[in-house]
């Protein structure tokens, strides 16, 4: 693990208040949730879940604490499609709707909640009739149409686990995925639109289930594009077909406030990824909470918006779980932000009347190199709080989203969290706290965090790593299948803390600052990559004798990934080869993983313990201009590096 990097920021000397129009009608405008939570948090919480939410049966303990295993609500029976959906439908809101869904091409659906409740219904019986039952694990594999929520409420009102893999994942990662969780079901549609094509994604599943995932009965398929993909007699079945005949009479069952909700699989430091399992009422209470005070929600006016992709956990928590629960109006958008023009999502924002978006650092910068006359095409005044997740945000960032999409007036909330906490974590609350560019500012009510430096001992002032100090409703329950493994990667590095895996600092008044990860996952567009498992997907290339990942500071992805490969004695280097093995880790992993340059070496830098030295080629990378295909050797990358070694520079 590496030191913390102190320092990555300027001293910040930009303080922005909430606005006193904003805090007179704000969720929250003064510190009373905070002191209410500091006072009793478990009291703080119990309240919430009643507030919030509506329960079969009430819990009758909040908490069972036997760390690192919490159980929160326990006795608490409760449905999370029923909070979702049912709820707001029999209060009189069915007309209300759910989602403004827009395709890429340009299509329209406004889906009320009515209309959600009966599609969920349906389909749940599409998946008892499959013989699913409560505790069974289902995989989906799907664009961003509104079939996915449908599917994970679904799954969510009988009880079954959903697995969602992210659409840009490879077949290799639905192998492991469904191997893993022993998944019986796929639900995948034929593609889905990407910049303006229709991009395959069953001809993957057939991939994955022609090599492996045995555990998988069958495949439902949505017919998105109309491609025509091949479909197999006996395990394949178009959606459309068995939601013609479903029924929409489905009860929604009381779930314990335990039972598991859905397996989001992440990135650790080994090349398998972790199936974080994440539970019913300690969840579906934190993201309401943090939905409601975050966003600062107003359900009767508010048009939200996360342009986020449910793939990962910002989609599940705060395009599903927490809009819907809180009974408010969403955007839902399938595409790229430059299909047709470089002004797709201010089109939107305008033309719905969006008034929370949230999005991540690294689009915000991409827009910024788009430049500012793209959103002054269109009228944004209807935004009221903007937010940012995923990776740290940048001053300039944080200062161009605050000037030309937030008119100079909008609270911004930087929202720090991972697919383990659930849900928020550390963000300032709008109405509440006084923002500076670049800092995330500090935990949620409820949520209690230290920087504690190599020895575990709190630090104060300065940076360190950061630890949370006491359980979380929102928190992962375990690693599926794996419970020592849990313990070992959270739990054990800083006695009686939960690590992170993130380094930060403390300023002078106490406003966090997220410094990034300090273990070896990388940050690519704010999606998380480790880099053993780009390790292992180069070396699987048959060239490949040997290689090393790093992260290296990109402008517009935060991070980049630079592989560098020693190469098996038969082989020459060439571009063309370099090419064709940062393409082999792109059909491996995904195209997300793919290393943005891989510099072929004769040798690797290691300790005399043969520890390879990442630091040094890391700082390497870091001190070279990086092209998108520079895959050559680079004699004068090999000198230097030859060069450092030798000056004794060690990890
Ligand atoms: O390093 C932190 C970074 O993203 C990691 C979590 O990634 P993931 O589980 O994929 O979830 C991403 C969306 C919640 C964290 O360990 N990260 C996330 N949000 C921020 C952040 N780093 C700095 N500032 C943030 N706001």
């Amino acid at each position: 693990m590496s030191e913390p990097t102190i320092g990555v920021f300027e001293v910040e000397e930009r303080t922005f208040p909430p606005a006193p129009e904003f805090v007179a009608n704000a969720n929250a405008g003064d510190r009373s949730l905070y002191d209410e939570a500091d006072a009793d948090y478990e009291a703080f919480w119990s309240r919430q879940a009643r507030d919030l939410l509506s329960w079969h049966k009430d819990f009758d303990q909040v908490l069972e604490w036997q760390l690192p295993f919490a159980k929160w609500f326990i006795g608490g029976e409760l449905n999370v499609s029923y909070n979702c959906l049912d709820r707001h439908v029999e209060a009189g809101r069915g007309d209300k709707v759910a989602f403004h869904w827009e395709g890429e091409p340009g299509e329209k659906i406004a889906l009320t909640y009515a209309e959600l409740l009966t599609e969920v219904k349906k389909f749940a019986n599409v998946l008892k009739g499959l013989g699913l039952q409560k505790g069974d694990r289902v995989a989906v594999y799907m664009p961003m149409i509104l079939e996915l929520p449908i599917a994970m409420l679904a799954c969510a009102r009988i009880g079954v686990a959903h697995s969602v893999i992210f659409g840009g994942f490879s077949a290799d990662a639905i192998i492991d995925r469904c191997d893993d969780a022993t998944a019986r079901l796929v639900i995948t549609a034929d593609a889905g639109y990407r910049r303006g094509a229709a991009a395959p994604l069953k001809s993957t599943v057939d991939e994955a289930l022609g090599r492996g995932a045995a555990s998988v009965e069958h495949v439902i398929v949505v017919d998105r594009c109309g491609t025509d993909p091949e479909m197999t007699t006996g395990r394949d079945l178009w959606w459309h077909d068995l939601m013609a005949d479903a029924s929409d009479d489905c009860p929604a069952e009381p779930m314990d406030a335990e039972q598991l909700l859905y397996l989001l699989y992440t990135s650790g430091t080994t090349a398998k990824p972790k199936g974080i399992m994440h539970t019913t009422g300690g969840y579906l209470t934190q993201v309401a909470f943090t939905h409601k005070y975050v966003f600062d929600i107003k359900p009767d006016t508010d048009v939200y918006w996360c342009a986020a992709d449910i793939g990962w956990v910002t989609g599940h928590s705060y395009i599903v779980y927490g809009p819907l629960t809180n009974g408010v109006t969403s955007v839902m958008y399938e595409g790229t932000p430059d299909t047709p023009g470089k002004d797709r999502l201010w089109d939107i924002v305008e033309r719905y009347g969006v008034t929370q978006l949230y999005t991540a650092p690294t689009a915000i910068r991409m827009f910024m190199r788009w430049g500012a006359q793209e959103p002054a095409k269109h009228d944004l005044t209807s935004l009221r709080v903007l937010g940012s997740v995923g990776e740290p945000i940048n001053p300039e960032a944080w200062m161009w989203y605050h000037e030309h999409i937030g008119g100079s007036s909008r609270p911004i909330v930087d929202t720090w969290w991972q697919t383990e906490t659930g849900g928020h974590m550390i963000t300032p609350l709008p109405g509440v706290i006084t923002t500076k560019p670049g800092s995330a500012c500090g935990t949620i009510p409820g949520v209690f965090a230290e920087l504690v430096d190599d020895a575990g001992n709190p630090v104060a002032v300065g940076g360190g790593y950061l630890t949370i100090t006491r359980p979380w409703p929102g928190m992962l329950r375990g690693i599926w299948g794996d419970p020592d493994r849990y313990r070992d990667t959270y739990w054990s590095r800083f006695e009686g803390r939960y690590f992170a895996g993130d380094g930060a600092k403390l300023d002078e008044d106490g406003y966090l600052w997220l410094l990034g990860r300090v273990d070896d996952v990388m940050n690519v567009s704010g999606h998380r990559i480790s880099t053993t498992e780009v390790e292992s997907a180069l070396v699987d290339h048959r060239a490949v004798a040997e290689a090393a990942v790093v992260g290296a500071n990109d402008e517009i992805t935060g991070q980049a990934i630079v592989g560098y490969v020693i190469l098996r004695g038969e082989y020459e280097p060439s571009a063309a080869l370099g090419d064709e093995i940062r393409e082999h880790v792109g059909v491996k992993l995904g195209k997300i993983a793919r290393p943005k340059t891989v510099i072929i070496v004769p040798d690797l830098p290691k300790t005399r313990s043969g520890k390879i030295m990442r630091r040094l080629l890391s700082d390497v990378a870091n001190g070279r201009s990086l092209g998108d295909t520079t895959t050559l050797a680079d004699p004068g990358v090999v000198a230097e590096i030859a060069e450092r070694a030798q000056a004794g520079e060690e990890d």
